[in-house]
């Protein structure tokens, strides 16, 4: 589905956030038309004993069925019979031209956490071409000039929207992003709140809102991450507090969802940052060895680009804005290593800001002017306000209300006049009455 017919879809507002659920509960079952099972696949049993989210023939359904709404299709096709691939921990949904058993192609689902595989599934409008009898050649050969959907540009304008972000990444059009910078939260950084009982749960959610960046992200384009690993503080005096390497788990996420590794960056803070922590207090007084703990003053970026087999010269040279392209040309001095020394930075009301001037660098050397640059974590918006000082349009989703009431506050310094043109999906926009322009 390109971007422009897409325009008209909103946003869903629902109790004030967004959200969508995956299986609806109100959907009504399709009149399945059975195919013969090939034999590689085995029966759902499989599912219950593999400990799949998806275990049933009907669920598999409704989330296919819920994909196709979202493509208008639903009322299009038919489904044949769902079946659960245990080689590679997926259900293949058969979708079927209505009365027929006629394959017109299929829907995939990741077997453990029910996402569709948009790589493996039949693009939309491969399924509405077959369903109206064209081959995908029939609009080359009426002479219009073809672009591809990821070379058009985004329509997207500037939005705020309050919700989880896993599920607002759900309802935005696929490939409308060209960017995205973002610092996930930390795991157990505020045990108080039991966001994650555990880190597998930690990191499953982490796999779900990669996996819905990768839908909204134009093919070739990069996702940007700030990361560190984090320290468990131990419980009491007799057991060890705990690091985990955050980053290196991240790193298998991006690679099983779609993304190829480009770069570590490493943000380095001034010595001394890091000795809030404590970590090198014992060392420094006993000096035994085994004790020693170097005082972290690093945290990664780490670079990904999604995949495609195009060169980044490609992307280049076929995007849509040539003006943009030459307009956004990084002259002057530049980091010309993977050490980039910045400042941290503090926010009275948020507790892990990133420093402007980090998402000023990566919002200059990984899009062009114009594009959309998105933050699914967006705590204070500083990606934002990045993003608007270099002449780009930003999307971004933040959960905490609190958070929310920052940015738009502060949005009024940063943006100006322009606030009133922003999009805020799930809450309220800020009072702009006081903005002489
Ligand atoms: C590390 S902070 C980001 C701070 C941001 N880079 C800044 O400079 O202000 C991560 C943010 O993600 C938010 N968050 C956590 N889970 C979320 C979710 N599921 N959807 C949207 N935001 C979420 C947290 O409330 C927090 O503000």
């Amino acid at each position: 589905m390109s971007k422009n017919s897409q325009k008209n879809r909103t946003l869903t507002k629902r109790r004030g956030k967004v959200a969508v659920s995956v299986v609806r509960e109100d959907t009504p079952e399709w009149g399945a038309v059975r195919t013969t099972a090939p034999r590689k696949y085995r029966t759902p049993s499989v599912a219950l004993n593999r400990k799949y989210a998806v275990t049933t023939v009907s669920d598999a359904k409704k989330i296919a069925k819920n994909w196709l709404v979202s493509f208008n299709l639903e009322n299009a096709v038919d489904f044949g019979l769902p079946e659960v691939d245990d080689r590679y921990h997926v259900w293949r949904v058969p979708l079927v031209r209505q009365g027929t058993n006629k394959r017109v192609g299929e829907v995939v689902l990741d077997a453990y956490n029910s996402m569709v595989l948009a790589e493996e599934t039949t693009k939309p409008d491969v399924i509405e071409s077959r369903l109206l009898g064209r081959t995908s050649s029939t609009a080359a050969k009426s002479g219009q000039t073809q672009i591809p959907e990821q070379m058009q540009a985004s329509f997207v304008r500037n939005t705020v929207i309050l919700g989880d972000c896993e599920l607002a990444l759900l309802e935005m059009p696929s490939q409308s992003v060209d960017l995205i910078f973002t610092s996930p939260p930390y795991f157990n950084a505020r045990p108080e709140y039991e966001d994650y009982l555990t880190y597998e749960e930690y990191l499953l959610k982490m796999r779900r809102v990669i996996h819905n960046c990768h839908q909204v992200l134009c093919e070739g384009r990069f996702f940007v991450m700030n990361v560190s690993p984090v320290l468990i503080r131990r419980a009491s005096r007799s057991e060890a507090s705990k690091r985990i390497a955050v980053p290196f788990d991240m790193h298998r996420l991006f690679v099983e969802e779609g993304f190829d590794f480009v770069d570590d960056i490493h943000w380095v803070k001034p010595e001394g940052a890091g000795w809030a922590t404590g970590r090198g207090r014992r060392f420094a007084a006993d000096r035994n060895p085994l004790q020693y703990k170097p005082v972290p003053v690093t945290e990664y970026v780490l670079v990904y680009r999604k995949h495609t087999d195009k060169l980044i010269d490609w992307s280049i040279r076929n995007h849509p804005d040539q003006h943009a392209v030459k307009d956004s040309k990084i002259t002057g001095d530049y980091e010309v290593t993977n050490l980039w020394r910045i400042h941290p930075a503090f926010h009275p009301e948020h507790p892990a800001v990133f420093p402007l001037e980090l998402a000023e660098r990566v919002v200059r050397y990984y899009s062009f002017k114009n594009e959309v640059v998105l933050d699914p974590f967006a705590g204070t918006g500083t990606t934002g306000r990045a993003a608007v000082s270099l002449n780009r349009r930003f999307i971004l989703v933040e959960n905490e209300p609190k958070f929310i009431e920052v940015i738009r506050r502060e949005m009024l310094s940063w943006l100006g006049g322009a606030t009133k043109h922003v999009l805020f999906v799930g809450c309220e926009p800020p009072d702009t009455s006081g903005l002489l322009f």
